[in-house]
């Protein structure tokens, strides 16, 4: 026999037993923007690999060895994008939708980082994301975080997950900050380890994102960002603050947020659920005013975060909340016998024009009446109809329930689709 060729390490089919537990998620996603008025944009999967150097940064874990970066045919060093908000930002200055403007968009699609894959994190991932520009108050930061939170509500998870906050100030204060923080991790160098060692001087704030339990214990005495902010930072944050406590959605400060990610400035965040191990960040974000400048357009504030659609898929699983999920199938509509095939079809269709939301399968491929059955149950249909002559010849239809104990019912055939919505 033929070698089968295997799906690539950490990327992922999404099989069509999971595929209504995605359809639900995205229903929730498009549900949730469009209550807030957000649009959608659509970007390309690969862009030119300095998008993504200039915006997330050089020395950060995505930039130095995540990105699936390859030589267009022409020689040019493209990318696969490992997150969404370089490319909005880069369609946004090249279609002219920032300047002097304010946009919320959304968009959701496959993300290519090439980590360790392990439960939760993957070599392709999907993300929803939005990104808001051209307001600079903290407002907007409290609603894209009740967008968030309306997802979990929606999602039924809300007990589930956590708000962590916390605020990098702007750049003036964070190079004063960053001054104070190598300071105090040179007299600690020799017990750092070789990650926090190379990034000391280059990227000192990643450090404090460790995960390395001897250096976060060392990280205790170090000095806080939240010290070295001006007053127009910590108004902003206690704003946010504030209608946070407003509108009733619960967070805690974690002065060691920081992200790994360099765009942010001011607001960042994550929600966390204790539920999936390791990899518990469910949704990311925070504000990047600096990013639409650096990328060549005019300034323009900014904020938006990143959800991972595998983990709330899993987290919906792990909590067992996919059981009431609509099944793909309400109706299955058998046909006993070559001659009745023709009549099935056209009942079936009769159906679908009554409830256009109704789902009706026929069955296909002939076979006995326990055959039939098998296939109407395995559909996950609440019904059978059974079409045979004899139901023919009488004008009649018989339905049978697949899921409850009680009686079929024969019903005339003029009183079948009102029957139905009766019974569903
Ligand atoms: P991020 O923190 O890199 O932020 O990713 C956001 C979310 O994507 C994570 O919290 C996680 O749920 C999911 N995610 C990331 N990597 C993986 C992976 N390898 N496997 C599965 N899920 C993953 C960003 O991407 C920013 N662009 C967010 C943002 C938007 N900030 C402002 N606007």
């Amino acid at each position: 026999m033929a070698k089968q060729i295997q799906a690539i390490r950490g990327m992922n089919d999404i099989l069509p037993s999971q595929s209504p537990i995605w359809q639900k998620v995205e229903a929730v996603i498009r549900a949730s923007v469009s209550a807030y008025g957000y649009s959608e944009i659509r970007t390309p999967i690969v862009e030119s690999t300095d998008l993504f150097k200039r915006s997330i940064g050089e020395v950060t874990d995505i930039v130095e060895k995540e990105m699936y970066t390859f030589a267009d045919r022409n020689g040019d060093s493209l990318t696969l994008r490992p997150e969404g908000t370089a490319s909005t930002v880069r369609a946004g200055n090249e279609h002219g939708l920032l300047y002097n403007q304010e946009q919320r968009l959304w968009y959701t699609g496959p993300m290519f980082r090439h980590e360790r894959p392990q439960k939760g994190r993957y070599r392709q991932f999907h993300q929803f994301g939005v990104e808001v520009y051209g307001i600079a108050s903290a407002d907007i930061d409290a609603e894209v975080l009740m967008l968030s939170n309306r997802l979990w509500e929606e999602l039924g998870i809300k007990e589930h997950v956590e708000l962590e906050l916390n605020t990098l100030g702007d750049a003036e204060e964070r190079a004063k900050y960053r001054d104070a923080l190598i300071a105090f991790l040179e007299q600690h160098k020799d017990k750092l380890d070789e990650d926090s060692q190379r990034r000391m001087y280059s990227n000192p704030l990643r450090v404090l994102d460790t995960k390395n339990p001897e250096i976060q214990a060392i990280l205790v005495d170090a000095p806080e960002l939240m010290d070295y902010l001006g007053e127009e930072s910590k108004a902003h944050f206690n704003t946010l603050c504030e209608l946070l406590d407003a509108v009733g959605i619960q967070y805690k400060v974690n002065p060691r947020l920081v992200r790994g990610l360099d765009y942010y400035n001011r607001t960042v965040f994550e929600w966390v659920t204790t539920s999936l191990g390791s990899q518990g960040t469910v949704l990311a974000g925070g504000r990047y005013d600096g990013l639409v400048g650096q990328l060549g357009g005019k300034d323009s504030p900014a904020v938006g975060f990143a959800m991972g659609l595998e983990r709330i898929v899993l987290l919906l699983e792990t909590l067992e909340l996919t059981k009431d999920i609509a099944p793909e199938v309400d109706v299955y509509v058998t046909a006993m016998g070559e001659q009745c095939v023709a009549e099935a079809f056209k009942i079936a269709q009769e159906l679908r024009q009554a409830h256009p939301s109704l789902k009706v399968m026929s069955h296909c491929g002939g076979g006995n009446f326990k055959k039939q059955m098998k296939r109407a149950d395995k559909s996950g249909a609440k019904f059978a109809l059974i079409i045979g002559e004899n139901e023919l010849n009488n004008n009649q239809v018989a339905i049978k329930p697949l899921r409850e104990k009680t009686e079929q019912q024969l019903v005339a055939r003029e009183a079948l689709a009102s029957q139905i919505a009766e019974l569903i």
